[in-house]
């Protein structure tokens, strides 16, 4: 292959948010374990984007690249910076990283205030990441 693009689940168990034009962001398939956004664990899911990565890491071209668009996460009161996170495991499957573009398009478009609960921080995740891998020529 010359290139792979892919826009896989944002991590697991990624159900709709309530803000009603968000449905790029709530697409997984509940019953299906298949839909990597059953995995259990986010280390499930970065297990699972790994085989992915090995399988692209087969079908393409050296030097061609992988590129992901993935939202980050707030899940049970930390932010997960998923972008970063599934960047880091890719390039132990033999993908250097290139860059990670801010991807602010019309879904997240919201105000970039902070929100807050009592005298919490919230963060109002108002962008995606896309995620530029090169597959390198051979895995170190
Ligand atoms: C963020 S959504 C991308 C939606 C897509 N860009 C669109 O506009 O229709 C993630 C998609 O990955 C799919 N998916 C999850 N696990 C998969 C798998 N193992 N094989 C194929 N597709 C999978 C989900 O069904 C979901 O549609």
């Amino acid at each position: 292959m010359d290139a792979i693009i892919s826009d896989p689940p944002y991590g697991v168990a990624h159900k709709a948010s309530g803000f009603k034009d968000e449905t790029n962001f709530a697409m997984y398939n509940v019953d299906d374990q298949r839909d990597f956004g059953n995995a259990r664990t986010n280390e499930e899911f970065l297990d699972r984007m790994r085989q992915l990565a090995r399988e692209a890491f087969r079908v393409l071209k050296s030097g061609r690249y992988f590129v992901l668009m993935v939202g980050d996460r707030f899940q049970n009161g930390e932010y997960v910076p998923l972008g970063v996170n599934l960047a880091n495991a890719l390039r132990r499957e033999g993908f250097e990283l290139k860059g990670i573009k801010i991807w602010w398009n019309r879904a997240t478009q919201r105000p970039l205030k902070p929100y807050a609960l009592m005298r919490s921080f919230v963060p109002n995740i108002t962008h995606q990441n896309i995620v530029i891998l090169k597959r390198a020529n051979m895995k170190s």
